[in-house]
């Protein structure tokens, strides 16, 4: 047995730079050497005491900061009852969380898994399989330029970052990739070959853009024209991050299946596909499935979080304040002169930068403020929806002194 210990392993390279020894952990992130202990409120602090106020919430996951008193009862509480008994078997509190999402949303039923990949991979799965009782040639699935869906064979097939897909190839096949443009997807989309097109309504990994609403309805009207299902991808958008519970909503239209995942379940690792009667009727026993999807400490939590996340005092808040930190962020750039575009909508902003994200994103960790990259000229900010406008306003002081 190995004795030693393998916390806060590090040593300084010849350049002086700090870097950690051996990492167990396999190297798919590049992680500064800094290491995380607590968090409070939206501050993080690291084994050295340091505090980070943090605008990237785990990846838009922690949608009520840290340490929050409520989410910690229903941790409790949730611990204090069943913790798996496997999906061949009722247990109440996934019922629970699946008509909260119902009674919240276009849908009449969900399907619950493990993460915001595997919720798409079962969307791809559900409109395929609701498109072939249309016709059995119905199959193929249409995402857009800038799209990124997860990293999963079909997921990634639908993820358009060049650099993730080339590695992995052969992809799930019948998904294509088409420029976010009506023209371009109605071509792409055959009424006899075409199942679904899969959309996030603001797309984040491939630099927070806000698609226009007019687009979306036409996507809307087109897919249903063409007997296609259109799939939201609301991962990181929905939840409350645009200043609505679901981001579709802001544009007038209802999808026929909605995914979520990241900020549902409080940090605990969840998915779900959201639809409507007509792709569910498609659904039968032993179509699809998934050991943990929907357990009932994770749903037990999840239903807490879905309570507040669907508050209109919250939501409100994140419209209002929200709009203020976009004006806030059009000011540094007119004032620094060092960022070309600005975009976003909510608590979820993306500033293009003349020079690189990845430069500016560790001079802030260094002076004291987490933020993260979306591509490589992108600053992505991603507060918790709980942030006051006083600590957005620190934030901000601290990125422009380091622009
Ligand atoms: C829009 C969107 N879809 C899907 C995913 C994949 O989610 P996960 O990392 O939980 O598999 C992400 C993750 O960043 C995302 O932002």
């Amino acid at each position: 047995m190995n004795s030693t210990t393998t916390t806060a392993a590090v040593h300084a390279t010849p350049e002086g730079e700090p870097a950690r020894a051996h990492d167990p952990i396999l190297g798919t992130y590049k992680r500064p050497p800094m290491e995380l202990v607590r968090g409070e409120g939206v501050y993080l602090f690291d084994r050295d005491g340091k505090r980070y106020l943090d605008f990237v919430s785990g990846i838009a996951v922690n949608a009520l900061g840290y340490g929050d008193a409520g989410l910690r009862s229903a941790l409790h509480a949730a611990a204090d009852g069943l913790v798996h008994t496997s999906n061949l078997y009722h247990t109440a509190p996934g019922e629970a969380l699946a008509q909260q999402l119902v009674d919240h949303s276009f849908a009449s039923q969900v399907f619950f898994c493990n993460s915001g990949g595997e919720a798409n991979e079962a969307a791809f799965k559900f409109a395929r399989r609701w498109a072939r009782t249309i016709n059995d040639d119905k199959a193929e699935i249409v995402a857009l330029r800038g799209a990124f869906h997860g990293r999963l064979f079909g997921s990634l097939a639908a993820t358009d970052r060049p650099a993730y897909r080339l590695p992995f190839r052969p992809l799930a096949g019948g998904i294509s990739i088409v420029e976010r443009d009506l023209n371009d997807v109605a071509a792409a989309l055959d009424a006899t070959t075409g199942a679904a097109v899969i959309v996030e309504p603001v797309q984040g990994e491939g630099g927070v853009r806000v698609l226009d609403h007019g687009f979306l309805r036409e996507l809307r009207a087109l897919t249903r024209e063409r007997n296609a299902a259109l799939i939201l991808d609301e991962i990181q958008c929905g939840l409350g991050r645009t200043g609505t519970f679901f981001a579709y909503e802001q544009a007038g239209i209802e999808p026929d299946i909605l995914t979520i995942a990241k900020p549902l379940a409080g940090g605990l690792p969840m998915g779900a596909v959201l639809m409507t009667d007509a792709i569910a009727a498609a659904i039968k026993p032993g179509d699809h499935g998934t050991t943990f999807g929907g357990g009932p400490f994770v749903a037990s939590v999840a239903s807490y979080v879905v309570g507040r996340l669907s508050d209109p005092a919250l939501l409100a808040h994140v419209r209002e304040t929200g709009a203020w930190l976009g004006e806030q962020l059009q000011e540094i750039a007119q004032r620094t002169g060092r960022i070309r575009g600005v975009r976003g909508v909510g608590f979820m902003w993306g500033m293009d930068i003349m020079g690189t994200a990845a430069h500016v994103v560790s001079e802030a960790m260094a002076a004291g403020l987490l933020v993260c990259t979306a591509g490589e000229y992108t600053v992505r900010l991603l507060p918790p929806l709980v942030a006051t406008r006083d600590e957005l306003a620190e934030g901000l002081a601290v990125l422009e002194s380091v622009l």
